[in-house]
């Protein structure tokens, strides 16, 4: 089954957006098999977004994701990577439908509450940067059999 990688940046922690954002996931269907709320360091910081590096925001982009813990999960389902960029909304919230995450939740593009893989590849490459492979859990959830 695909996944994704989905962090909750600093700014979803510190607004108390993680229940709000975790629901929209979960009422969707998608199933959760990764969560931990960690401190990014500048090493996985630099590396998270490593294909920046050298545009401008790359530096303010590092520091802001360092600046307080995340919420990183994996999440899995049908087309999960591709969907789950849908209900994230546009990078920009200025630009994002107001029904998704980005656009209800945010306003400056330097703060966009949420960071989902953009492509199957880098759902395996950010999946394997912050999760063990034992951390990623296989377990039957009740309804699953409604979904498709
Ligand atoms: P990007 O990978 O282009 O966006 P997305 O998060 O939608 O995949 O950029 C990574 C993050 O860098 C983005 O979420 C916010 C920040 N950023 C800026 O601060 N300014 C910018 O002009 C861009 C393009 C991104
Ligand atoms: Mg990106």
């Amino acid at each position: 089954m695909e996944r994704t990688f989905l962090m909750l940046k600093p700014d979803a922690i510190q607004r108390g957006l993680v229940g709000e954002v975790i629901g929209r996931f979960e009422k969707k269907g998608f199933k959760l098999v990764g969560l931990k709320l960690i401190q990014v360091d500048r090493a996985l910081a630099e590396e998270h977004y490593k294909e920046h590096k050298g545009k401008g925001f790359f530096e303010p982009t590092v520091q802001y994701i360092m600046s307080s813990p995340v919420v990183a999960m994996v999440w899995e389902g049908k087309n999960v990577v591709a969907i789950a960029r849908e209900m994230m909304g546009a990078t920009n919230p200025a630009n994002a439908n107001p029904g998704s995450i980005r656009g209800a939740y945010a306003m400056d593009i330097s703060r966009n509450v949420i960071h989902g893989s953009d492509s199957v590849e880098s759902a395996e490459r950010e999946i394997s940067l912050y999760f063990k492979p034992a951390e990623i859990l296989h377990y039957a959830k009740a309804g699953e059999e409604w979904l498709s």
